[in-house]
């Protein structure tokens, strides 16, 4: 097995009375995909919220590459290298494409160098978001308005801005929600040509998709996780078929 890039100890994010998070100890392999599935409301999005720094834990620690970045603010995790999809899209839509990803790729500049942008820093810049563009699949678009594109599209670049931070760890939430089937292959064509060079820590809804592209799953309901394992493992795991799959979602084809 590849060495653990992430893990958490015990994290836990309360609202109120309801812990949304459950004291969860998670542990994420370098090169792997790790899906995490469950019922609305199970905490998956809290969960990707205390990774990314989004929001702080209640209690409970994570790690990254050996370091506790559980106090870290979003902007600090994301320039360490974690990358995150946003489960309703995030973009600008007055911006194009290629602006949108220059945004992406700045926010990886250390502040002091936003003042001092040297011609070919900026260049360095526009590569980058080229770059990620063509990943995404939308280097055709580069100066098409956000706004005016499909919403497969859209999704899509936000993937995009998101690999022009040039993250190694991929947090992607819901990145199929709302998406037509010819849209939804796409993307999952692009998960699978991303998971050749990151870790990816996916939430999904779509399980066919999540059995496809997944190395391991966490399967989680009300905070808290009920089951790791292989996607085999999981599949045959009654207690995860009683509290969360309809027998024709999980059996075999
Ligand atoms: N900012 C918040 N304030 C209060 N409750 C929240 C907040 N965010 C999420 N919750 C609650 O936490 C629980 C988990 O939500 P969420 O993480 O969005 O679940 P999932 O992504 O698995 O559908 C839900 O009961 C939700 O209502
Ligand atoms: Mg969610």
């Amino acid at each position: 097995m590849t060495p653990v890039i992430l893990s958490t100890q015990d994290l836990t994010a309360q609202f109120g009375a309801i812990s949304a998070v459950d004291f969860v100890s998670l542990e994420f392999r370098q090169q792997q995909l790790h899906a995490i599935i469950g019922p609305n409301g199970a905490g998956k999005t809290t969960f990707i919220n205390l990774l990314s720094g989004e929001l702080m834990p209640t209690t409970g620690t994570i790690h990254y590459l050996g370091k506790d970045i559980s106090q870290l603010s979003a902007d600090k995790i994301s320039r360490l290298g974690i990358g995150r999809s946003f489960q309703k899209t995030n973009i600008f839509p007055t911006f194009s494409c290629l602006q949108n990803c220059l945004l992406g790729a700045q926010s990886r500049l250390p502040h002091s160098m936003h003042f001092f942008q040297r011609a070919s820093r900026l260049t360095d810049v526009t590569e980058r978001a080229q770059r990620s563009l063509a990943l995404c699949g939308l280097s055709d678009r580069e100066n098409s308005i956000a706004a005016m594109m499909s919403y497969g599209e859209q999704r899509q670049l936000e993937i995009g801005m998101m690999l022009a931070t040039e993250p190694q760890l991929l947090l992607l939430d819901e990145p199929l929600a709302g998406m037509g089937t010819i849209e939804a292959q796409r993307v999952i064509e692009l998960i699978q040509a991303l998971k050749q060079d990151h870790t990816i820590i996916l939430i999904e809804h779509d399980m066919q998709a999540v059995f496809v592209v997944a190395d391991r799953l966490t399967v989680m309901v009300n905070g808290k996780v009920i089951a790791t394992g292989t996607v085999a493992e999981i599949r045959a795991n009654k207690m995860v078929q009683e509290a969360f799959f309809a027998d024709e979602v999980i059996g075999d084809d």
